[in-house]
């Protein structure tokens, strides 16, 4: 292993700058954490409370092991997309530690539209359980839910994705023997019911947990018959004649005791494959990360600076240092977990692709995890290149990126764009989890070119029809363009569409990815079996 060495200087005006610009964005990304913490209204939450119900949040705070940390996934999802609810899009998923054991939790909010499920709730559920059923871990999802959020129907009941997919992963993920329980704490109505109804084990809360397919109205409506909750779809009726549940809970303090005792009894935690080493920090301050990454999109970031700070003690063996040097990939650990790393260090090349090629082919060799940092504007174009055969290259960069079988993250951590974001791990090539730093930005190509392009575009036909336009006019076609790109291309636009898993701050990065490496390191290999390369 050889120490990389820092040439940063911490006392530059560029360093400052840029730290501040940073420090602005990370300010922002955790007033957008606080907002989504809160929950629903004032006025939903109080009603919560007085129903004798835990809210949300310190419902899960109370299922996991005291002091052990909870990775919230699509804490953003949803954001700015309905009228009236918090980021969160009304649930909460994440991975937190039960007995001892990472579990996958989902958590209905009530206090947001009765924690019924619009299409990016749905989106968000199938997401946590893909994540689950790749790692195998086990889901224990906190019902309270009045179904389907019935305006965006759309989005929630004809499609792969959406709510029935919820119920087909879970069948499957049965199927390969992941323990999913269900903490019945409110509503469950409808398709809502069959979520705990297809749970290896179900906790009710008494007098507060209902489930039925129809609700005392419908069934009124339906059949005329007259019943009223309990005797439908309460706790004790459940649990003692229709069987549809198993435990009955006083309260939600004890249905969340009753849920850890059951984790407790799903036998042994998976070990282990890989030993890790005794975790080490950088030698350098990660903090220094906001001074590094560049606030101008025109200047790039050194990303070599970045790798430095990520891994244990600087530490990196670097693979092929003199060659393809636009793509820095070697090995490192991260709290001890050996990694494969992917950094850009410019527009990707010929030898850029097939570096990456060999390096992913001798990770998943040696079965070691991957690590994409994607920050690159895309491939390089041109006469020269081409004849180099750049798209053969870059076919099989994607071929072995997309193959390799390791688990594999990305990191967004500056510009990624056009096929060089889809190459670095994009979300279409289904990294085990993804996510953008505040900075990061991704799009088909930058704001600047896509307005160009159009005006371009719009000149040759306003040629052919004989007409041309003013440098003012070309630039009113452009501004709207500029625009719209901007806002599709921000980290905070793809954390709100889960096309991110979530927005991380530089400094958590070794944190979360510890946590991830982790839970990995303890699922079955899976062979790999590479696509054809182009030769
Ligand atoms: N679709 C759309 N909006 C819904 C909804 C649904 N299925 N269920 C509730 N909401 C909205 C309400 O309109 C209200 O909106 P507001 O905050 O803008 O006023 C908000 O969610 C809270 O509803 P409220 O009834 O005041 O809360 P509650 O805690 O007393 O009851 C429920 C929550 C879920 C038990 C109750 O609203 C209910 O029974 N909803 C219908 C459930 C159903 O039949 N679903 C079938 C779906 S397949």
């Amino acid at each position: 292993m050889t120490k990389l060495k820092s040439l940063l200087d911490t006392g530059s005006e560029d360093f400052r700058a840029n730290t501040a610009h940073y420090r602005a964005k990370v300010a922002e990304l955790h007033a957008l954490r606080r907002s989504q913490r809160v929950g629903g209204p004032e006025s939903a939450r109080a009603r919560h409370v007085k129903k004798g119900k835990i809210l949300p949040r310190e419902r899960v705070e109370r299922l996991i092991d005291p002091g052990t940390p909870f990775l919230e996934l699509g804490e953003l999802a949803g954001l700015d997309k309905y009228d009236g609810v918090p980021p969160g899009a009304g649930i909460i998923t994440g991975i937190g530690v039960i007995e001892g054991r990472h579990c996958m939790i989902i958590a209905n909010d009530a206090t947001v539209k009765g924690g019924t499920y619009f299409g990016m709730t749905c989106r968000k559920h199938v997401r946590a359980q893909r994540i689950a059923w790749a790692n195998r871990l086990p889901v224990v999802t906190l019902v309270d839910s009045g179904g389907a959020f019935l305006p965006d129907q759309e989005n929630i009941f004809p499609d792969e994705g959406q709510f029935g997919s919820i119920f087909h992963q879970q069948v499957g993920m049965s199927g390969d023997g992941v323990p999913q329980i269900a903490v019945v704490m409110g509503p469950c109505t409808a398709g809502g019911a069959y979520i705990p109804a297809l749970c290896d084990e179900v906790v009710i809360v008494r007098g507060q947990g209902f489930m039925y397919l129809g609700g005392p109205e419908l069934t009124f409506a339906a059949t005329g018959e007259k019943v009223d909750n309990e005797t439908l779809g309460g706790g004790k009726m459940h649990c003692s004649v229709s069987g549809v549940t198993d435990h009955l809970a006083e309260d939600d303090a004890h249905a969340l005791a009753i849920t850890r005792e059951i984790v407790k009894h799903l036998g042994e935690r998976p070990s282990p494959r890989k030993t890790p080493a005794p975790p080490r920090a950088p030698a350098y301050a990660v903090e220094e990360i906001y001074g590094i990454v560049s606030r101008d999109p025109k200047v790039p970031t050194e990303n070599r600076e970045i790798v430095a700070r990520l891994v244990d003690g600087s530490d990196f063996h670097e693979f092929k240092p003199l060659y393809g040097d636009t793509l820095m990939t070697g090995w490192g650990r991260i709290h001890g977990h050996e990694v494969g790393i992917l950094a850009n260090t410019g527009v990707l090349f010929v030898e850029a692709a097939l570096k990456a090629t060999h390096f992913i082919n001798l990770c998943v060799q040696r079965d070691i995890p991957l690590l994409f940092l994607a920050d690159v504007n895309g491939f390089m174009v041109g006469r020269e290149v081409e004849q180099m055969g750049i798209a053969k290259a870059g076919a099989k960069m994607i071929t072995a990126m997309s193959s390799a079988r390791v688990p594999k993250f990305t990191i967004i951590t500056g510009g990624s764009y056009g096929a060089g974001y889809l190459a670095m791990l994009g979300r279409p090539f289904q990294p085990d989890a993804m996510f953008a730093w505040p900075t990061g930005r991704a799009a088909i190509m930058g704001p600047e070119q896509a307005a160009s392009v159009l005006a371009q575009v719009r000149a040759q036909i306003n040629g052919r029809e004989g007409k041309t336009w003013t440098k003012e006019e070309e630039e009113a076609f452009k501004a709207p363009i500029r625009k719209e790109y901007e806002d599709f291309q921000g980290a905070y636009n793809f954390a709100s569409n889960l096309w991110v898993d979530s927005v991380i701050e530089p400094c958590e990065t070794r944190d979360v990815m510890a946590l991830l490496l982790d839970i990995t390191s303890r699922r079955p290999k899976v062979e790999t079996h590479f696509g054809v390369f182009r030769m």
